[in-house]
């Protein structure tokens, strides 16, 4: 089983990166623990960031066929990002909206998320952990379609 973890723009300030929102982690705390969980779970996690939109768009669109699912914190696009959401619809793939905050507890405009709609579920609030929580997460759905078949 393989897995595409994606962090969108600003998300490789983090540990500096309004820390009394974020947290002091980095994002290699994020993609280490990201990883570490998939293996505990017998699955292998390949992650990337980018501050562009079009890169993540194409990592998307690269990814069927490759990958299982996806893992994705897509920062600021969320609130913002047709292309994005229509990449996850397009790669037909079972994804995970993930954030590190919780964002219901902050600005009007962080209230809607154009990816959402085209994920499993999503997971916010929960900091660091909200990785591990996704990754797991998303092998179980993985894990329980193929009982399925
Ligand atoms: C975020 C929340 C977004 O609103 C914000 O733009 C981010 C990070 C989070 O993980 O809490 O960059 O996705």
């Amino acid at each position: 089983m393989r897995l595409l973890i994606l962090n969108g723009p600003n998300l490789r300030l983090l540990g500096t990166r309004e820390p009394e929102i974020y947290g002091a982690f980095t994002l290699a705390d994020v993609e280490a623990l990201a990883c570490k969980t998939a293996e505990q779970f017998g699955a292998k996690a390949d992650c990337f960031q980018s501050d562009i939109e079009g890169e993540l768009v194409a990592r998307i669109g690269a990814a069927r066929g490759v990958y299982d699912g996806i893992v994705i914190n897509p920062a600021a696009y969320t609130h913002t990002s047709v292309a994005l959401r229509d990449a996850l619809a397009a790669s037909a793939l079972p994804a995970i909206e993930v954030h590190i905050s919780n964002t219901h507890r902050r600005e009007a405009f962080r209230q809607v998320s154009y990816t959402a709609p085209m994920c499993v579920g999503q997971l916010m609030g929960f900091g660091l952990y909200g990785y591990a929580l996704a990754v797991e997460g998303l092998i179980h759905y993985l894990n329980s379609e193929r009982k399925r078949g």
